[in-house]
């Protein structure tokens, strides 16, 4: 289960690695994304608040939300220094977005950077976009012209890859140093393909040597869904939401061959 995931080792890793630090496109998106359709904002898995923090320094109301306390922790140290305006917009939440009842509306509900690939089972991921149907308003102004919003991302799926056996040989993703000096070396491989569950068990292995050139190992193990466009257009449906968008990037590109991801924007029925 996703909790004790990120209540590991990684949230104190996350946001220094360069995984998340070179992701800030995506910021820009979701913040125009609010310009848009106005909040406040709710973002399931917020983490440790990268995109969260970012939307309430912009002026933003923001409800941050995530299962993981310690990712919840870090991003609570984040929100402490910010600005009190800009901290006072911000509401960090704990909790399973497979179902959840804030009592709360919001204008746009947005899941960035892959939780929903954390929700392995259909109805896992059917329970969460029916709990976000219900926290987006309906009707702004009586007018029927104004509903909520959601939009998530997950990267486009290049199916010979999800199953190719090159990558259950380690591979280099990044390497980094923290900030008291520890070097950070990350490896990545798949440790089982399941095909017909679309489904990968991966680790990410972290070595890390300190200051007197001693190496941990630690590892980081969790099991990826991965998502086809039409199955998600099919999710949304199911669950009262009508696609206006899908972006192959977060310059808004359509989605094609090529397109790293799959962005998808849904306004509830
Ligand atoms: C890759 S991180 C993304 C964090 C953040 N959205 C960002 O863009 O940096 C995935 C997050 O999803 C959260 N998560 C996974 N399963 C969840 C669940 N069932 N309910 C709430 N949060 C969940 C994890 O705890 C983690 O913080």
């Amino acid at each position: 289960m996703s909790s004790a995931l990120y209540d590991g080792f990684i949230a104190d890793y996350y946001d220094e690695s360069p995984i998340v630090r070179g992701r800030v496109r995506d910021v820009a998106f979701y913040r125009d994304a609010v310009l848009e359709h106005g909040g406040p904002v709710l973002e399931l898995g917020c983490g440790t608040g990268r995109v969260a923090l970012a939307l309430a320094e912009a002026g933003h109301r923001v409800t941050g939300f995530d299962i993981s306390e310690r990712m919840l922790e870090r991003c609570n140290q984040k929100r402490a220094e910010m600005r009190t305006e800009a901290r006072e917009r911000v509401r960090l939440v704990q909790g399973d977005m497979t179902k959840f009842d804030l009592g709360e509306k919001f204008r746009l509900v947005i899941i960035p950077f892959r939780p929903m690939q954390h929700l392995l089972e259909v109805e896992d991921q059917v329970s969460c976009l029916e709990s976000v149907r219900e926290h987006l308003w309906a009707d702004g102004r009586g007018t029927g012209e104004r509903r909520g919003r959601l939009i998530l991302d997950v990267f486009q799926t290049d199916a010979e890859r999800m199953h190719d056996p090159a990558y259950q040989e380690e591979g280099l993703v990044a390497e980094y140093s923290m900030p008291d000096g520890r070097r950070v070396r990350i490896m990545e491989r798949v440790k089982a393909f399941h095909r017909a569950e679309q489904r990968n068990d991966v680790e990410m292995i972290f070595y890390v040597t300190d200051a007197r050139g001693k190496e941990e190992r630690l590892v980081f193990a969790w099991t990826l869904r991965y998502f086809f466009r039409y199955e998600v257009e099919n999710l949304l449906a199911r669950c009262g939401f009508k696609v206006s968008a899908v972006y192959g990037d977060f310059d808004r590109s359509p989605l094609e061959d090529g397109s790293p991801e799959m962005i998808f924007v849904a306004e509830a029925r």
